[in-house]
């Protein structure tokens, strides 16, 4: 299955590691250019145990793809996760969704 995981933090990074390693084409979108440059470079920008070998190995193998860019990862996938940040909002502490939407309004824009 081909898959695009929107968003290589704590959640996305670790997803879409395991779903390439599962045998899954994942392309692996940020709107972070010097995060993405780092995850091209063989470098994981965050700790978690077994992370960088998962990654390492899924990349060498072109399993698992980093790109800024988000149109060219959701024509070439099957499925979509967006793992983009919620932080607290300011106004009444509820999650603050505004970057999920943004995301799922530029997918919107695709079909
Ligand atoms: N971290 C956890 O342990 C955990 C646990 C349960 C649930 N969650 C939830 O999972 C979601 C993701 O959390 P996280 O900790 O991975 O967040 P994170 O802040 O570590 O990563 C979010 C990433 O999304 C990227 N991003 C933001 N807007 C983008 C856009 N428009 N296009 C592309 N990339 C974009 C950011 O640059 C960042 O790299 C949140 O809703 C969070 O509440 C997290």
């Amino acid at each position: 299955m081909k898959i695009c995981v929107v968003g290589t933090g704590y959640v996305g990074l670790v997803s879409g590691a395991c779903f390439a390693d599962l045998g899954n084409l994942v392309w692996c979108v940020d709107k972070d250019i010097n995060k993405i440059k780092l995850l091209n470079n063989n470098k994981v920008p965050i700790f978690e145990p077994g992370l960088q070998e998962l990654v390492n190995k899924n990349y060498l193998s072109g399993r698992l793809k980093f790109t800024t860019n988000l149109t060219d990862a959701i024509k070439a996938s099957d499925i979509i996760f967006i793992c983009v940040g919620t932080p607290t909002s300011k106004k009444n502490r509820s999650a603050d969704l505004k970057y999920v939407f943004n995301v799922a309004k530029k997918i919107s824009k695709m079909y």
